[in-house]
């Protein structure tokens, strides 16, 4: 590769050790994917923030590089594996938050935001389009390719670090024009009406594309919570962290290169709610807010609950700052007086929720997904309204 003369300082150490243990790592991956030179990234957002992923090892070498590391970008975090406020309402061990909150100084340590949200956008890391960035959270970096037109590959937690503490990244994959262009093509042949029909349509776009770039056309119009829950399952499915929808998000920076076309039915929707729903009757907790909901999305949600009290544990999990403006605005405190937690910093997907072969419900097909692996769950899949519902019943109808 390479490498400017402020570069070149880096990887020597010039800059302090652990700069130059990033570097490294960047080189090595550049070299990896045959990159010709470094670029520089405007920000960051960084996963791998849960202690209940990372575990001691991660822990010590975030430690070993707060030591000297400092960030060159604006850099935000992923989620945490708890409210870093409220652990103990969650049921949080001692033991396990005290290890969470040393990973998040370590971060801090280093200059790091701890936003602690998979919505960075929604809180201030907002990149323009034809910006480069590096960003990690696999949602977030759908939204940021796709809907802001920024730059950026899906960078792993390791990766991310590095590009924080140098304010590079390899230049690559989607930093380049040439793999911006699509080469799947799908017209959707099926009304959206819920969330939950649009992270149906990632899972079915993200198996079929096969990490090809895809070009959706035939739908009418996206608003935010459309677009959060489509790029979050997107991506955990399988396709590129770059989309575009014909009309709505920004248009192809070249004519599409098609290999492979198809129409997306109401069966082939039908076919992956089914596959995301463990079917138990009864529900054991709620969840909204995966990806982190919006202040318009907490708007809604304190209007649908109002006058109403659940039945069953419901999160609803949003970034601390959106929680903080929607204190401000009464939304909070709406949402709370019918028994729901308002969930910051966190998600049932990365908290270590230790309730193996519950069943959760939500109107997230990302969220079904890791709800699944991490913590052995059973999922509902389904739309706000049916969330609600089962958060005011304990049943799944
Ligand atoms: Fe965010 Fe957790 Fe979903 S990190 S995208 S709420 S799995």
């Amino acid at each position: 590769m390479r490498l400017t003369t402020e570069e070149r300082s880096l990887l020597a150490g010039e800059c302090g050790r652990a700069a130059g243990k990033a570097m490294q790592i960047l080189v090595a991956l550049g070299e990896i994917y045959g990159a010709e030179e470094m670029v520089s990234v405007s920000s960051v957002q960084i996963a791998g923030v849960s202690f209940h992923n990372l575990g001691e090892a991660g822990l010590e070498w975030l430690e070993e590089m707060a030591r000297d590391g400092r960030v060159r970008t604006l850099t935000t975090l992923n989620p945490a594996g708890m409210d870093l406020e409220n652990w103990r309402g969650q049921g949080v061990t001692e033991e396990f938050a005290e290890r969470q909150l040393r990973l998040v100084r370590a971060y801090e340590r280093m200059g790091i935001a701890p936003t602690c949200t998979c919505t960075p956008y929604l809180v201030g890391n907002l990149p323009a389009p034809g910006e480069h960035v590096a960003w990690a959270e696999s949602s977030a970096v759908a939204f940021a390719n796709s809907v802001l037109g920024a730059r950026t590959n899906r960078e792993g937690g390791p990766s991310a670090l590095a590009a924080a503490l140098t304010g590079r990244t390899p230049k690559y994959g989607l930093h380049l024009a040439e793999h911006r262009t699509p080469t799947f093509e799908a017209v959707i042949d099926v009304p959206l009406e819920s969330t939950a029909d649009w992270g149906a349509l990632g899972c079915v776009v993200g198996r079929r594309s096969q990490g090809r770039v895809a070009l959706l056309r035939g739908i009418p119009n996206a608003d935010l919570a459309a677009l959060k829950s489509f790029g979050a399952a997107l991506v955990t499915f399988g396709g590129s962290p770059l989309y575009y929808l014909d009309g709505i998000t920004r248009a192809p920076p070249d004519a599409p290169d098609i290999e492979a076309s198809l129409v997306i039915t109401p069966e082939d929707l039908a076919a992956a709610r089914t596959s995301l729903d463990d079917g138990a009757d009864h529900v054991d907790l709620v969840s909204l807010g995966c990806p982190h909901l919006s202040l318009g999305e907490l708007a809604a949600l304190a209007d649908r609950l109002e006058g109403q009290q659940v039945a069953t544990e419901t999160w609803i999990c949003t970034a601390r700052p959106t929680a903080e403006a929607a204190r401000q605005a009464g939304y909070a405190q709406r949402i709370e007086r019918t028994g729901a937690k308002l969930v910051c910093d966190t998600c049932f997907a990365v908290a270590p929720l230790n309730r193996h072969g519950a069943t959760v419900a939500t109107d997230s097909a990302k969220g079904c997904f890791y709800g699944r692996g991490h913590n052995r769950l059973k999922m509902h899949l389904g739309s706000v309204e049916q969330c609600i519902a089962a958060a005011l019943s304990g049943r799944w109808t």
